[in-house]
């Protein structure tokens, strides 16, 4: 079973860190120099686990009523399990919890239609970040009527 827990110790901030060196850093050849960076420190983390195997992480930054989703791994041999999912629908829950309706991302181009899946829209052209090609995705939650 998978569990999405968030980030409240030193511990479970470096699970988070040491996927996303894995996925991020030595995978996908991100510089190790920007992948933490000077919002991490504010920003709230999670990180799924299967059992007690970490197995992906997420962040948001919350600033000025806005909300950045990024930093969304998961390791290899769990890709395609509803992981990815799991983290971004707690991501999406911790901003509304704060009274945010309204997320941003850069999604990599190949992971534009997971975020599509999760309500995401695709705006704006393609641009590069750490040199792979990003679009920014918007959504925004229903209003309560
Ligand atoms: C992108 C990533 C986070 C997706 O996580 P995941 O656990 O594999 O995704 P899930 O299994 O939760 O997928 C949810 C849905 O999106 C689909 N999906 C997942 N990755 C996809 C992709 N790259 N392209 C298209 N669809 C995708 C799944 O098929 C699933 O569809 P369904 O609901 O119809 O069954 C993961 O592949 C990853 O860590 N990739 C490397 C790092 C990365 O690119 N991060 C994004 C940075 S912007």
């Amino acid at each position: 079973m998978v569990v999405v827990k968030r980030v409240t110790d030193s511990s479970l901030y470096d699970m988070a860190c040491r996927i996303r060196f894995e996925v991020f850093v030595y995978e996908q050849g991100v510089p190790e120099e920007i992948e933490i960076d000077e919002y991490d420190a504010s920003a709230e983390h999670v990180v799924a686990f299967r059992d007690d195997k970490p197995v992906g992480c997420g962040r948001i930054v919350i600033l000025d009523g806005s909300a950045k989703i990024g930093r969304v791994a998961v390791v290899k041999s769990e890709r395609g399990k509803g992981v990815g999912r799991k983290i971004c629908e707690e991501l999406i829950k911790i901003g509304s919890e704060k009274g945010v309706n309204e997320f941003i991302l850069h999604s990599q181009l190949t992971a534009v239609d997971f975020y599509r899946k999760l309500g995401f829209e695709a705006v704006g052209g393609i641009f590069k970040e750490a040199g792979i090609d990003h679009v920014k995705m918007l959504k925004k939650l229903e209003e309560a009527t």
